[in-house]
This record gives structure tokens, sequence and C-alpha cells, in this order.
């Protein structure tokens, strides 16, 4: 089925159901995943999961570009969010400004998401009145991975009153959402219960006002690594794999192509 018109930033944060989220790299996945979600995020974890780099940091803006217009041509429903990528916001307000303007212009997206909290306020506060909508993303934060020490659970003892106050700062920015991403599931809650835009949940809490995972690790298709609170809700990889197994076998015996796949090919008589 299709909905009149696609979700905006603003749908979004009004919804009385769970907002339901997944990353979208491409058109064919973008087309698959559409009818079923309310936001898609084309994340940099693209970075990790498309090209095969062990972090995000090397991630581009023309890379968040391309993938961007992809996953734009794909849907149709919902709302399409772009990661801002490593280096290309931090420095200052007005860069990140730049960077948002040039991809939102360029994908026809419907927001932005940064990574930040406290520190990143007055940026988000700077794009927000200037017609960029933002989504927010604090606890674990992929492109401060050196600065955390690795891909881990935060929100442990001190952490988690650091957290609190970023969940705050981001909101009163002006982010219509923020998404939290592999914390202790009692300050995810928290912060979920204290907040009056949706929270959007990823190894967070089922009291968020949404979830999201990254569609190749629900589907099994990415397994480099498998954090604890990814649910494979498929096994596409395996399914890859028997298929490309059965297509050697039949090149490698000459049964494909056959008569099928040929023209003019004289029909074996039985
Ligand atoms: O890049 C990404 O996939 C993300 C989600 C995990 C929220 O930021
Ligand atoms: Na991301």
């Amino acid at each position: 089925h299709v909905t009149a018109r696609r979700h905006t930033p603003r749908s979004l944060a009004a919804l009385d159901a769970p907002i339901v989220a997944l990353t979208a790299y491409t058109t064919p996945m973008a087309r698959l995943m559409d009818p079923h979600c309310d936001l898609l995020l084309v994340g940099d974890s693209l970075g990790m999961v498309v090209y095969g780099m062990d972090s995000t940091l090397a991630v581009t803006p023309e890379m968040m570009i391309a993938h961007g217009q992809a996953v734009v041509r794909g849907s149709q429903n919902a709302c399409v969010a772009v990661d801002l990528p490593f280096g290309s916001y931090q420095q200052s307000p007005q860069q990140a400004f730049a960077v948002s303007a040039e991809i939102m212009a360029k994908t026809g997206a419907g927001c932005v998401k940064l990574e930040g909290g406290v520190e990143m306020a007055e940026t988000v506060h700077f794009l927000t009145q200037r017609g960029i909508p933002v989504i927010g993303h604090i606890g674990l934060k992929p492109q401060a991975v050196h600065t955390h020490g690795g891909f881990r659970t935060v929100g442990r003892g001190d952490e988690a009153e650091q957290i609190m106050q970023d969940a705050k700062a981001i909101e009163a920015a002006g982010a219509f959402s923020i998404v939290i991403e592999s914390t202790m599931e009692p300050l995810a809650r928290e912060i979920s219960e204290n907040l009056s835009v949706p929270t959007i949940g990823i190894g967070a809490s089922p009291a968020c006002g949404g979830q999201i995972l990254v569609g190749e690790d629900m589907l099994g298709l990415f397994s480099d690594f498998t954090p604890r609170f990814v649910k494979r809700f498929a096994a596409i990889g395996e399914q890859i794999d028997r298929a490309v197994a059965d297509y050697a076998a039949a090149v490698r015996d000459r049964s494909f192509p056959g008569p099928e796949q040929c023209v003019g090919m004289p029909k074996k008589d039985s």
C-alpha cells in the first residue's frame, strides 16, 4: 500500500505509534523497506556495511549524497534522513549548515542526523533555526569510536548523567527526534520518559519512541560485526550463499543457460 504523502519530520514527531525506522543505502532496498517504515536513514554506517571500512570516519559528503539520492528515488512513504559524516560538520555551525544544505538540496531528503550532545547543541540550534530539521544521536557515537575506546555499551555510572544532559541539550536546541545508541536500558528509558520529542532506540530500550536497526544486520546480510542489540529477522546471507553456489554449479556443468534463456537453441529430444 502507498500513503498519499511522504512522512515529514512534523508527521513523525506527531505519530501516536512507535516510529519504525531502518537504515537503507540503495534504491532496491529502499523500495522493499519503504511501505513498512516511517523513517529510512541513510546512515554513515554505509562505510562499514557497503564499503568494508572498519569505522565510519572516512565516509564523505559525496558518498552520503549519492546514497541519499538512491534512497529518495526508491521511497515515497517514509521520511528520509541522511547522516552528516565525520569531519563535515563538527568544526562550526556554519560548516554544518553548508554541508546540510548541500545534502538536502541534492538528495531531496527531509532532514539530517548528526552525532553529539551538549557540545553540538549550538549547531543543532543554528540548523533548526534555518530550515534544516535535525535528528540528534547520543549515547554511543560511532564517529567518536576512538574517544569511546571501542564500540561498547555506554551510560554506566558517571556517564549516565552526561548522556542525560546531552539529551536535554539537543532537545532544547530544536532536534525533532533523538537516536539513542547502545546504552544501558534504564538510562534510555529515563531519557525517553523525560523528553517531549520521540527517541529512536538502537541497543537502547523498548520504552523509546521508535526503533532503528541497520537493514543488513536485521536481514542477516552483514556479519563482520554483530552487536548484541541486533536481532536477525531473516538469514538472507545464507540464501545468497546457496543461490550463488547453485549458479556456480550450473555454469560448471553447463546446465545454465538452458533453452529457456537462449534464443533459437534447439531443444534436446528426450
Ligand atoms: O549510521 C547508522 O546506521 C546510524 C544508526 C545506527 C542509527 O546512525
Ligand atoms: Na550513523
